[in-house]
């Protein structure tokens, strides 16, 4: 039919838009490693890429590029630096050689829910971290949330022992790696887009991970479950470099910023949700979550904590506390 023709051919006008920039047009690429759907991160990179495109168009053109097809996280912020890509939002973990500041990110069991994590950053020090590395060049726009992380091994884990002698696949961070050992398990850093082959090959025995990306990149499939521990968390910095962010004409940056806000606020009040979902997902699709009794789940707390006394002093013992008034 007419109708069918026609919507045909704006898809079609919609997909080649959306690969090509006009002349004079700020390109800006921004490459992410998760998937774009039933994820918080996705969903925000998407719509950021919409609204810009939309309201700002003849001016810059955002081109998103997910799933790790242009880069993964270890080689995101050198491409950056260099001028590759102007716009990334790895997790806070991803940050080590630029800053130890986020190490409280990667504590565990240090904030109870993203709504604490909300707050600590929106407190005057959390904002300042934003801007703690632009002596190397890097600036963060916006904290975008994902949600807590969870533990899924080949086998059950219901206590902490049963983490003895595993390997887990890590994020490549001093924190995380802390954390592995304490449960006696082996950590093994390696890129997000490598982990399902990791756990499917048997590599890797187990790995944290939030719903959304547990979901995302399926590897509930190839775990035996999927322990809700909520013993973490991952959240993201959006990063431009500052060189960049420089060079953009003073209407055209506080518009950017203005949108970015607004995005960041739209989409972080959704990122429980979208977790919510996906782990309803994950059940759905035949996978098997495993709930804590409160005394197992004090038994992981025992495990885990000890890890703060390693990395006090990078974190501060003030913002600890800070952190920790805001659970109570
Ligand atoms: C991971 O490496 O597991 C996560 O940081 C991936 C992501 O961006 O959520």
């Amino acid at each position: 039919t007419a109708a069918a023709v026609l919507a045909l051919s704006v898809s079609a006008s919609a997909v080649m838009a959306a690969g090509a920039c006009d002349e004079g047009e700020i390109v800006i690429k921004f490459s992410h490693v998760t998937n774009t759907d039933k994820h918080p991160k996705g969903i925000a990179a998407t719509l950021l890429e919409k609204r810009v495109n939309e309201e700002m168009n003849g001016k810059v053109c955002l081109e998103v590029f997910p799933n790790s097809t242009l880069y993964n996280d270890n080689q995101v912020l050198e491409a950056m630096l260099q001028g590759d890509v102007q716009l990334a939002a790895p997790s806070l973990s991803k940050f080590e050689q630029f800053t130890k500041k986020f190490r409280i990110f990667d504590l565990p069991f240090m904030f109870k829910n993203i709504d604490a994590v909300d707050e600590f950053q929106n407190s005057e020090t959390g904002q300042a971290m934003k801007e703690s590395m632009t002596r190397r060049g890097l600036l963060g726009l916006a904290f975008w949330h994902n949600g807590m992380k969870q533990m899924s091994a080949n086998k059950p884990l219901e206590n902490p022992s049963d983490a003895n002698g595993l390997k887990f696949r890590v994020q490549n961070s001093d924190v995380l790696k802390a954390q592995m050992a304490a449960l006696g398990g082996s950590p093994q850093p390696m890129a997000f887009s490598e982990v399902y082959g990791a756990l499917q090959t048997g590599v890797v025995d187990g790995q944290e991970n939030t719903w959304s990306n547990i979901y995302g990149k399926k590897f509930f499939e190839v775990q035996d479950g999927v322990t809700e521990t909520n013993h973490g968390i991952i959240d993201y910095l959006l990063v431009t470099s500052t060189d960049f962010w420089d060079s953009l004409p003073d209407d055209v940056r506080d518009q950017l910023a203005t949108i970015i806000d607004e995005v960041t606020a739209a989409r972080n009040s959704e990122s429980t949700k979208v977790n919510e979902e996906a782990k309803q997902a994950i059940i759905a699709a035949g996978g098997t979550v495993r709930q804590l009794s409160p005394e197992q789940r004090d038994a992981w707390v025992a495990t885990m904590k000890p890890v703060w006394e390693q990395f006090k002093g990078d974190v501060g013992e003030d913002n600890i506390a800070a952190a920790q008034a805001i659970n109570a």
